[in-house]
């Protein structure tokens, strides 16, 4: 198949095409559009034929659901079953904008967007091209990232290209999503709202709203609440190691000059201060000012593990960042890429070449 590509201007919305593009997607076509998050790959929602296609063009597993996105509140009442008071709040507070909230499923939604839970996930995007898209479509749009299941999402319209060019019916390209990271994912069934996947909504904002709130997205516990949790994803095609403790610049040196000195192609992600006491040879380079420049870090994240990709490095070391505000999601998003692969002490960096 042909992908058609519109460029268009965030701020001025160009209602032509969008209704377009909303056509599509009312035929059961497929439409990549930005979001402030990242791109997502939009179908009609409400169409088990159309959300079997995502499923295809991403190559995803059947048994990870999908977020539906809306543009007006009134839909949530259609969609789920129930709006408890805490899911109520949240919204009210943090809509439109990434926060994703799951409730218990209403009726008529088909089986493959919640891959048979009987629980929906939706979202408000904050972003007036998603917004009216949404409007024209005139459904819920079901909204993956749009990535080729296992990639690291997109945060621009060419990292859609790179992957879905020629699987999807087209493409609307609006510049850089601005967070970089997808949202938080807010479980509010229960008693007390979960986190199953943390996103620049911290908990702690979170909490100012709604009392308190649960992590469940341990890297480490098997059956993960959030199926999609489970699976290898934002991985660059090199392994990833995280360093995880303050490590002298002396055994740092020794450490990537050993590496050099095998012949590996390799990618850093660090902080310029560490950085700059690297050698020259270094193939790929993310980096960012501070180690508190968190913002940064997401948006650019993603687009730093696809250029590791594109410089065929062999191997990526990577610098954490403490888990704290936005360091969450981008340490979950980190620690997923390494499969937790952590370099935690000078012992292991030494033991890295035996
Ligand atoms: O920022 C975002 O959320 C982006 C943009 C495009 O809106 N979308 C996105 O969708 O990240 P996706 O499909 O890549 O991730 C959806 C996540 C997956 O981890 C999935 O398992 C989880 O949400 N999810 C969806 N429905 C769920 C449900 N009913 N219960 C628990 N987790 C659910
Ligand atoms: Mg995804």
């Amino acid at each position: 198949m042909q992908t058609k590509y519109w460029q268009l201007d965030k701020e001025k919305i160009n209602s032509k095409i969008l209704q377009q593009a909303a056509k599509i997607i009312k035929n059961d076509g497929l439409v990549a559009f930005p979001t402030e998050t990242v791109y997502g790959l939009g179908a009609n929602g409400l169409s088990e034929n159309a959300v079997e296609k995502i499923y295809l063009a991403k190559g995803r597993p059947s048994d990870n659901p999908l977020i539906l996105h809306i543009d007006d509140v009134s839909w949530l009442d259609v969609l789920a079953r129930q709006v408890p008071l805490s899911a109520r709040k949240l919204i009210e507070r943090f809509w439109p904008g990434p926060l994703t909230v799951v409730l218990k499923k209403g009726g008529n939604i088909p089986e493959l967007v919640t891959a048979g839970l009987d629980t929906i996930a939706i979202r408000m995007p904050n972003h007036p091209i998603a917004l009216k898209l949404i409007e024209f479509a005139g459904v819920p749009v079901a909204a993956p990232s749009a990535n080729l299941s296992g990639r690291p999402s997109p945060t621009t319209s060419q990292a859609v290209q790179e992957d879905l060019d020629g699987r999807i019916d087209a493409v609307i390209s609006a510049g850089s999503a601005n967070i970089g990271l997808e949202s938080t994912v807010v479980d509010c069934t229960g008693e007390i709202p979960e986190i199953l996947r943390p996103g620049s909504i911290t908990k702690e904002q979170l909490e100012l709203v709604v009392g308190n709130v649960a992590k469940c997205y341990d890297l480490n516990v098997k059956v993960p609440r959030s199926p999609g949790m489970k699976y290898r994803h934002y991985a660059p095609i090199a392994p990833l190691y995280i360093i995880n403790f303050e490590v002298t610049d002396d055994a740092l040196l020794k450490f990537f000059n050993q590496l050099l000195q095998e012949k590996r192609q390799v990618g850093v992600l660090a902080n310029s201060r560490l950085l700059s006491v690297l050698p020259d040879d270094i193939v790929g380079l993310g980096g960012w000012h501070l180690e508190d420049d968190l913002d940064y870090i997401a948006s650019n994240l993603y687009g730093w593990l696809r250029m590791f990709d594109e410089a065929k490095v062999d191997v990526v070391i990577a610098q954490g960042v403490k888990k704290e505000g936005l360091g969450q999601a981008i340490m979950n998003r980190m620690e997923k890429a390494a499969g937790l692969k952590f370099l935690s002490s000078e012992t292991d960096l030494l033991g890295f070449f035996t």
